[in-house]
């Protein structure tokens, strides 16, 4: 395929996980349709990805520098796609918080705003003028099932997500004016970086002391849950990348992707029992299941 004729994906967060993968995925192409840019804050990392692709995809992947917290960053890369536009565009860079929201720094706090939210919502408008002049153009976004309903000790990832949420879904309303598509991939837990990457309040660490100790007992049964939910359930890239494939090459591509069905019965219960409290007491049971079972046996 001509360069004049492939699809220009720029990505953001291409260092590791779903980003990596993605961008190596659509670099290696069997059909050449896509130039990739893959984008990250710090280019010590493009490594791994260029070893991903074993130097073999010089026609097809170009790495710049963009952290999305920053505004001159993000129109510096913008500026250097040599094509001059961008097809499809996926907000993909995203960083994680845990624990007891009493002990979270505003200074973290907004921090995790700064990249998911805010770093986003500059991509977007970095981006957004082209398109609608184009009247062509897709719009991924990496969502969460975090971004979809609420999760103990992670009300500022939430949050975060929730925003996007609500900001992607305002944006599709409009863009469908402009012939430009805006896709929610939204995951639930995924071997990447991104536990490693997590910043949180460890078991052992001292500030833990101050809370209660049902809080305490409480955070430390989440964080079991979370350890065998990774262990056992989370996707791997591949998984995730074949989704945003669906999307990417559908000619009508669905607002939400689900890359997984497993968050489908709580999102059902959500949108269904309007009161909200079906779905707190659910999620309740499965995210503190010891303490579920601790209860019943106090009632017996
Ligand atoms: N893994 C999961 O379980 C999971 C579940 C649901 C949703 N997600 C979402 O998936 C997305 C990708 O995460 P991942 O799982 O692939 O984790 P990851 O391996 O930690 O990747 C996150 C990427 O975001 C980049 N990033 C962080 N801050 C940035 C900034 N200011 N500017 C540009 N890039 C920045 C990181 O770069 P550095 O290497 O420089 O930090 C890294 O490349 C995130 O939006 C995350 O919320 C992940």
């Amino acid at each position: 395929m001509s360069c004049a004729q492939k699809k220009v994906v720029l990505i953001t967060g291409c260092s590791s996980g779903i980003g990596l993968s993605l961008a190596v995925r659509l670099a290696s192409d069997p059909g050449k349709n896509y130039k990739v840019y893959a984008t990250m804050r710090d280019l010590e990392k493009k490594e791994r990805l260029l070893e991903s692709v074993k130097g073999l995809h010089r026609d097809t992947l170009d790495v710049l520098q963009m952290d999305v917290t920053d505004h001159s960053s993000v129109l510096r890369a913008r500026d250097k796609v040599q094509e001059g536009h961008v097809d499809i565009l996926v907000c993909n860079a995203g960083v994680g918080l845990m624990g007891p929201l009493e002990l979270q720094e505003a200074e973290v706090m907004r921090s995790v705003l700064e990249v998911n939210l805010f770093g986003t919502l500059q991509t977007l408008q970095a981006f957004i003028p082209n398109m609608k002049s184009r009247r062509e153009g897709h719009i991924l976004v990496t969502g969460s099932t975090g971004g979809l309903h609420g999760l103990p000790f992670s009300e500022v990832y939430c949050a975060s997500k929730f925003a996007i949420e609500g900001a992607c879904e305002s944006l599709a309303v409009l863009l469908q004016q402009f012939n430009v598509h805006v896709s929610l991939i939204e995951c639930g837990p995924v071997n990447t970086n991104f536990l490693e990457n997590l910043q949180k309040v460890e078991l052992g660490d001292s500030s833990l002391d101050a809370l209660d100790p049902l809080t305490r007992s409480l955070y430390q049964s989440f964080m079991m849950h979370c350890g065998s939910v990774f262990q056992n359930v989370a996707q791997d890239t591949e998984e995730i990348v074949k989704v945003f494939l669906e999307a990417i090459e559908s000619p009508e591509p669905a607002f939400r992707y689900y890359t997984s069905e497993a968050a489908h019965p709580l999102v059902k219960l959500k949108t269904t029992r309007l009161d909200g409290l079906d779905y707190i007491r659910e999620i309740g049971k499965i995210t503190f299941p010891q303490d579920q079972e601790e209860s019943q046996q106090d009632r017996v």
